[in-house]
């Protein structure tokens, strides 16, 4: 059985775009050095997740975003706060240890956050991709951005998303839209590269710094929520874990709250395309 910090040194010691001394990628929680046999993967160690992480008998959870709302290693400050407490508990009463699995994931070649988050969209054939691969554009049928983003709507359902979010005439056509790794991205470098739809989420492109110049300069926006976006790069680290140590139990966790919406059909009608 290998143990948590074995796993944490394949990812590591593949992932040759990370800085090991800057990395976030570090064990949150529990003793680097316990063999692992049962483990769960979701995209963020939420209490849910976490509770029926214990409920399954997991020895660790492998979780891309941070457990006690912080970005930085090693996510001290909220873990005797409001929220905080309850996780730190549940975490040692059932000796779960806690791995981040963030910046080795994001970029990881064909299967990774960016990767999967086109494939899940049906995004097709990749256009081009920035230097550093964070941002992505692929060619699809020219079609309208309500159309499109109305197909966007159909995929991100299946994973619990209500709603997506547009900015732009609904009637402007699309046929080169863009995405980034989860909440990175896409960004003007997309636009420049030919963009003219940029898939963000709300984490990561705030409104007047971002999405609002995006539609000045003339792309239409669709946004989801951060879960949303690396919903699928997550199923594919559950699928790597098992493929790559058979002898594992791998759950895959998604209990993260799904934000829900309230509309007003009649306000999108005047700018149906
Ligand atoms: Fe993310």
């Amino acid at each position: 059985m290998p143990t948590v910090n074995e796993i944490r040194e394949h990812f590591l010691s593949n992932a040759p775009w990370v800085d090991r001394e800057k990395t976030v990628d570090t064990v949150k929680a529990g003793e680097p050095s316990k063999p692992v046999g049962t483990v769960a993967v979701g995209w963020m160690a939420t209490v849910y997740d976490l509770r029926r992480a214990a409920e399954l008998g997991c020895d660790l959870f492998v979780t891309h975003e941070p457990t006690f709302w912080e970005h930085g290693a090693p996510e001290e400050r909220n873990r005797s706060a409001r929220g905080g407490l309850e996780k730190t508990r549940l975490i040692e009463e059932s000796g779960i240890a806690v791995l981040r699995c963030h910046d080795t994931w994001d970029l990881w070649p064909g299967i990774g956050i960016r990767d999967s988050w086109a494939r899940g969209l049906g995004l097709g054939e990749l256009v081009l991709e920035s230097p550093d691969r964070w941002h992505a554009m692929y060619a699809i049928e020219e079609t309208t951005l309500r159309a499109f983003a109305g197909r966007v709507l159909s995929k991100v359902q299946a994973i619990g998303a209500d709603s997506v979010q547009v900015m732009g005439e609904a009637s402007m056509k699309v046929s080169r839209p863009s995405v980034g790794v989860g909440c990175g991205g896409p960004g003007i470098d997309m636009i420049e590269a030919g963009s003219d739809c940029l898939i963000c989420c709300f984490d990561g492109a705030s409104y007047w710094s971002q999405r609002e110049r995006f539609v000045e300069c003339g792309a239409g926006v669709i946004t989801v929520e951060h879960g949303t976006s690396e919903h699928w790069g997550l199923e594919a680290l559950a699928g790597y874990v098992r493929q790559t140590w058979p002898e594992l139990t791998v759950h895959y966790l998604d209990l993260y709250p799904r934000p829900w919406t309230v509309g007003c059909p009649d306000s999108s009608d005047s700018r149906r395309g």
